[in-house]
């Protein structure tokens, strides 16, 4: 489509101008073409600022949609965008008809139904940025460990592109200055014939460009980076870097990385279980498969998978109690 290649040209030509016959003559298309594709372009959202005599150029830096994610996102991965999505990306990717050889990545600016762990609801309004990567056994380490990767990847890329800190509650939430800027949600392909697992869909919902009001129901626990910064961010760079990295963060020895950016560690805990038993402990550190590892004043110490606890601070936000179900 004429639409398709003008907003490349443009995305192509960043801050500067780009004069519309030059982008008729490299189309090999009418100027009345072009300014055709320019109005689509508008009515369809897009900040376009066109100045006599100089051309067209892209206003903001957050262009997202499907031209401009599939410039950032390696060409191995197949991709599928929707402007939004009913229901959530994680069982958009599940309903997709592949065989799972390939990987693949749905992704979104809002949905409707954001799924969080233990069947909690995520919020996922416009400005944020929602993707479910779909990865083949191939590209996969132990189960257990590919949650671990993904925040790991996470944490790093958006470090890269802000320059801030971030840090990870174990195991899936990325956060910012003591708040949550990202959820992570990896379910399992189950090979049903040969048993064990087929591919894993790691669903990310990162709050990049989200107004601060959007998230006010959280009550100050969650933030992102525009709100941290007063900036705005370009989704669609974000979703290459952080694709690619949770490729590349899973091929490598990434545990001692998660280690350091896991604020629990070196915490006391309360730790109660469903019949009330209350014990005082520490978390010691995170073990080789991830696990949680939490030690007592008698010696004792216990190893927790995420499937077995959950981690909150009390009410007072001061100290953290696990939970065993
Ligand atoms: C959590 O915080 O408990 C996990 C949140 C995971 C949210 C992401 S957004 C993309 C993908 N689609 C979903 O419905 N959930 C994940």
């Amino acid at each position: 489509m004429i639409k398709d290649q003008v907003l490349a040209i443009l995305l192509d030509g960043g801050d500067e101008y780009v004069s519309g016959e030059s982008i008729a003559d490299r189309l090999g298309v009418s100027r009345m073409a072009v300014n055709k594709a320019v109005a689509q372009l508008r009515t369809e959202g897009m900040d376009i600022h066109a100045v006599p005599k100089k051309g067209y150029r892209i206003g903001g830096n957050d262009v997202f949609n499907r031209i401009s994610v599939s410039r950032y996102l390696d060409p191995g991965i197949r991709l599928y965008f929707y402007d939004s999505v009913e229901g959530s990306t994680n069982d958009v990717a599940k309903r997709i008809e592949l065989d799972y050889k390939e990987p693949f990545v749905v992704v979104t600016g809002h949905q409707t139904g954001g799924k969080g762990r233990l069947g909690r609801r995520f919020e996922s309004p416009s400005g944020g940025l929602y993707f479910s990567l779909c990865l083949p056994r191939c590209h996969l380490p132990k189960a257990g460990l590919i949650t671990t990767a993904a925040a790991v990847a996470v944490a790093e890329t958006l470090k890269t592109v802000s320059g801030l800190d971030f840090s990870i509650k174990w195991v899936n939430d990325v956060y910012l200055d003591g708040k949550k800027c990202t959820g992570i949600l990896t379910e399992g392909v189950v090979d049903l014939e040969l048993g064990g697992l087929e591919a894993a869909i790691i669903g990310i919902g990162i709050n990049v460009n989200t107004p601060e009001r959007e998230l006010s129901s959280l009550s100050g626990r969650a933030t992102g980076l525009y709100i941290e910064t007063g900036r705005i961010f370009n989704r669609a760079e974000i979703l290459g870097l952080t694709v690619s990295k949770v490729v590349s963060v899973l091929r490598e020895d990434f545990l001692p990385r998660y280690r350091s950016m896991c604020f629990l560690i070196g915490h006391g805990i309360e730790r109660r279980t469903k019949d009330g038993c209350v014990k005082e402990g520490v978390i010691t550190g995170i073990d080789d498969d991830g696990y949680l590892v939490v030690g007592y004043a008698d010696g004792g110490e216990e190893h927790f998978s995420s499937a077995e606890v959950t981690i909150n601070l009390n009410h007072e936000g001061q100290n953290y109690i696990l939970n065993t179900f």
